[in-house]
């Protein structure tokens, strides 16, 4: 008999239940129904905490493959309060200890990204047995090529520029599409090149307004009429990059009392400086949203077969992930407490400068 609860944290994204449905189809087809006990934890790390679950039959994960979201719904836990008490004097380590023994799991699975694996990390070198699964559009969990929901959200994100191309023909003005990533880059980029963006901004290559005003009057001398840049949420100038933490605490406080996000605050910059008509989209969480995509299933049901054999074999403290094209195991605590960040050298970057885009520096 194996006993295995599973919970989502964090950000949503695409495939979460396509990774779950992996874990449990490949658990009950090779042990059989009447030896494995699901049980779902609801709404992240709370769940856990506050002993909010019930055990999860097969229709539940009937159907799901192309199912958005997570089942089980997600919230954010701070990894660092996950020590402080809760407003009633809780321990939540403690209680999500006791939760996970009262219900005699072999096992937890935890579907997340960055946050969530620090906190999975924890309750391993707390005596749990844990499995992690890496979801996040951002692409930027360490020991893993590559986590499920980026692809989706590459689509998505391309879809947008793809439009915003359309009508800035139409209209010979600048536009601005801004891509999800606080952090990193990845998800910019790869929408940017596939969507034929013309600049690219992303957070670890830091932009100076000048020279993307200079790519701008390039084009425009080529005899372009419209330009389109993807702009990160992350992305940031040298003058802010060589800030030190308080000064640009200070100077982000300020640009964000004027502007909804950078892509705006970029946007006023161009237009002051060359006249031009800007108009900035933000496709935002629709880039999480909806069905995961074809590659998204595959990988994310690969991803769930693995995490069901490391069960059956009483493996625990791993993540499940893609290293060079294999789906392979990477011990937790390697992975918990470090950001996959683009190299600005990187050879994606350097075959994208070939193709004329600019990364704004
Ligand atoms: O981590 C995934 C992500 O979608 C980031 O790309 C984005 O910056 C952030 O989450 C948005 O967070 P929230 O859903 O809390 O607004």
């Amino acid at each position: 008999m194996k006993r295995v609860g599973f919970l989502t944290s964090g950000g949503d994204c695409q495939a979460l239940n396509a990774a779950m449905r992996g874990v449990v189809k490949t658990l009950w087809f090779t042990l059989g129904g009447d030896n494995v006990e699901i049980y779902g934890f609801f709404n992240g790390y709370k769940g856990l905490i506050y002993s909010d679950f019930r055990q999860l039959t097969y229709s539940d994960f009937s159907g799901i493959l192309t199912r958005g979201g997570t089942i089980l719904g997600s919230s954010r836990t701070p990894f660092k309060t996950i020590r402080e008490p809760d407003e009633n004097g809780l321990d939540k380590v403690k209680a999500m200890k006791q939760n996970y023994y009262k219900l005699n799991l072999d096992c937890l699975v935890i579907l997340g990204g960055n946050g969530t694996h620090k906190t999975a990390n924890l309750l391993r070198e707390e005596g749990l047995n844990i499995i992690t699964l890496p979801k996040t559009i951002d692409n930027d969990l360490w020991g893993t090529d590559m986590t499920f929901g980026f692809q989706s959200a590459v689509d998505i994100a391309t879809n947008a520029i793809d439009c915003i191309h359309t009508t800035a023909s139409s209209h010979r003005r600048v536009f601005i599409v801004e891509v999800m990533g606080h952090r990193v880059g990845w998800l910019t980029l790869n929408a940017g090149m596939a969507g034929g963006a013309d600049i690219i901004l992303i957070p670890e290559i830091p932009y100076d307004i000048d020279k993307i005003i200079d790519a701008i009057n390039l084009r425009t001398k080529r005899g372009a009429s419209f330009t389109i840049l993807a702009v990160a949420e992350g992305a940031i100038s040298k003058e802010r990059s060589k800030m030190g933490k308080k000064e640009l605490k200070e100077s982000l406080a300020r640009s964000k009392a004027k502007y909804p996000s950078v892509s705006y605050e970029i946007a006023a910059e161009i237009e002051e400086r060359t006249g031009q008509e800007i108009r900035v989209t933000v496709p935002g969480h629709t880039q999480r949203g909806g069905s995961p995509c074809p590659y998204d299933r595959v990988f994310a049901s690969r991803l769930g077969t693995k995490a069901a054999q490391l069960i059956m074999d009483d493996e625990y403290g791993y993540m499940v992930g893609i290293v060079n094209r294999e789906i392979t195991k990477i011990p937790l605590e390697d992975v918990a407490g470090k950001l996959k960040y683009m190299e600005p050298d990187a050879t994606i970057i350097q075959e994208a400068r070939m193709l004329g885009i600019s990364f704004g520096d």
